[in-house]
């Protein structure tokens, strides 16, 4: 696959678990004072990076029986339920909300604001979340935290999740651009892969030390390890 030149891009869409919201900072705490107390002994960290693969891997279910998308608010509870199960570990419903939300301390990664705020000060872009949550949690994390955005577009609105083409086709016409206008940055490879096959730009952000790896053999438009190399990058072109 030929890459895009960055250049001509005019809106940056963000994923938003993973890339600027650090899951285990969000959720580590919580975890780690309930599974303590439940004796469990392994990596918590672990334990949310292990959540995180199975409702990544659950909220596809629908999209490849083609049924409508189960809000994602409800995969996330369902597959921390069904992750508990398998470590052994006795749970309910109240233990199950109260760690989705209550004992969530949810966090941005350190370089968020500075290098959106950069981005955004170029005035060359739209910036918006580009993400699998739904509408309203969305709308909460950019208020909420405080995410330098212009606007939130949710797979909800499409009806699927990424990296289902419907999502990325969906945000092209919200931003009312050409797809090679519009760069999407994710620390995921397959949310990449879905954006670019798409016909959008993607930027891949190492976070994890994790090679971008396309079948095809083919690169990332732009790899960078983080927002301030990302930022750095596109204040040059
Ligand atoms: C997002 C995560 C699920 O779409 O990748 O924000």
């Amino acid at each position: 696959m030929q890459k895009i030149p960055l250049r001509p891009v005019r809106a940056i869409t963000f994923d938003l678990y993973g890339t600027l919201l650090d899951l285990v900072a969000s959720f580590a705490s919580g975890f780690d004072e309930f599974l303590n107390a439940k004796g469990f002994s392994g990596s918590v960290d672990d334990v949310v990076v292990a959540w995180e693969a199975s409702y990544l891997h659950e909220s596809n279910v629908d999209s490849l029986l083609g049924r409508p998308r189960t809000p994602f608010e409800i995969v996330r509870r369902v597959t921390l339920s069904q992750l508990f199960h398998k470590l052994k570990i006795a749970h309910n419903k109240d233990d199950i909300e109260q760690l989705v939300t209550t004992k969530a301390t949810p966090t941005l990664f350190p370089d968020v604001k500075e290098h959106l705020t950069r981005l955004q000060s170029l005035g060359r872009y739209q910036m918006s979340l580009l993400s699998n949550g739904d509408l309203e949690s969305l709308d909460r994390a950019v208020s909420g935290l405080g995410i330098p955005v212009d606007s939130a577009i949710s797979a909800e609105q499409a009806g699927y999740y990424k990296p289902h083409a419907r999502v990325y086709q969906h945000a092209i016409k919200e931003l009312g651009l050409p797809g090679d206008r519009v760069l999407h940055v994710a620390a995921h490879a397959w949310d990449i892969r879905g954006a670019r096959a798409t016909g959008m730009a993607g930027a891949y952000i190492n976070r994890n030390d994790i090679p971008y790896v396309d079948v095809d053999g083919s690169q990332a438009d732009l790899e960078v390890p983080g927002l301030g190399e990302l930022a750095d990058r596109l204040t040059q072109t």
